[in-house]
């Protein structure tokens, strides 16, 4: 049954959640949210994402370029229509050159314009609402964030997310604004596509670097969002929850080489 629109509904606000960590988000986020909206650059496949949620009223797709400032208000003026935004999850992002010897200049900006500047410019398009609402930010960042795993620029824009989550946490707070971030490691989705064409072991070579021995799931990350995102973390502002099966724990191949113990 279609949902009834009221300036009241609890909006969820998902970008790239045409992709397959999106698209958990935003059905984890429908839990407790009375409309999400499925916002991508790729228009179609957020509506197509949002039809095989539910569809109705209650997920939305909508076309936006996040790294556009006039494509962002349009967004946050639909997102308005729709009800108060409670929940803003900066999730798009993308990365280019995959060692500082590729990067152009162009290539620089690029992922940082994708994977920075476009979670500032969402957040203000839509801090009155989350002013209004005591609402929560969740920035998709990435273990690549915590310590060099390839892809430089992409990296030092998630390490600067980091820290855009701590600076709304701290000028914010006292709105009852809540920032935080989650940082995934591996999780199979298309942007390992040509990755895993180029070498189809890719997850089974990643694998062994991780302490747990397996891969993140989309799932695992969406989990990890709600819980953020939910009252039972009214306390919590400001963090980066790693969501990594371990990786950024350590390493037990390093651990017992230094150690010289067979225990790990
Ligand atoms: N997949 C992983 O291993 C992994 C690991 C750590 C962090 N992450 C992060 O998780 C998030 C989601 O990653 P994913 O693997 O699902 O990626 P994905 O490539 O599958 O999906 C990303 C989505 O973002 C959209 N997008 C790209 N540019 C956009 C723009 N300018 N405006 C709006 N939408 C845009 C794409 O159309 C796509 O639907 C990203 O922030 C990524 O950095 C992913």
């Amino acid at each position: 049954m279609a949902q009834e629109i009221s300036s009241r509904n609890s909006v969820a606000i998902i970008t790239g959640a045409a992709g397959d960590i999106g698209g958990a988000i935003a059905r984890r986020l429908g839990e407790d949210h009375e409309v999400v909206l499925l916002v991508d650059i790729d228009g179609d496949a957020a509506a197509r994402v949002a039809q095989d949620l539910g569809g109705e009223d209650r997920f939305t797709g909508v076309a936006c370029d996040v790294t556009d400032a006039a494509s962002v208000e349009a967004m946050a003026a639909t997102a308005a229509q729709l009800g108060v935004v409670r929940t803003l999850v900066n999730n798009a992002g993308g990365a280019c050159a995959a060692s500082l010897h590729e990067a152009t200049p162009e290539t620089w900006r690029l992922d940082s314009a994708l994977n920075l500047e476009a979670a500032f410019l969402c957040f203000r398009a839509v801090e009155a609402a989350l002013k209004e609402s005591r609402g929560a930010v969740i920035n998709i960042a990435s273990v690549n964030g915590i310590g060099v795993f390839g892809h430089p620029a992409y990296s030092a824009a998630k390490a600067g997310l980091l820290h855009l989550t701590r600076l709304i946490a701290v000028e914010y707070g006292k709105f009852g604004i809540r920032a935080n971030a989650v940082a995934p490691g591996t999780v199979r989705t298309q942007a390992w596509e040509a990755r895993a064409a180029a070498n189809p072991q890719v997850f089974e070579e990643a694998k062994r670097w991780y302490p747990l021995k397996r891969i993140v799931d989309a799932e695992d990350v969406a989990n990890a969002v709600h819980f953020l995102a939910s009252p039972k973390a009214s306390a919590i502002t400001g963090v980066c929850l790693p969501v990594d099966c371990g990786l950024t724990a350590g390493q037990s191949e390093l651990a017992r080489t230094f150690s010289q113990s067979g225990h790990y």
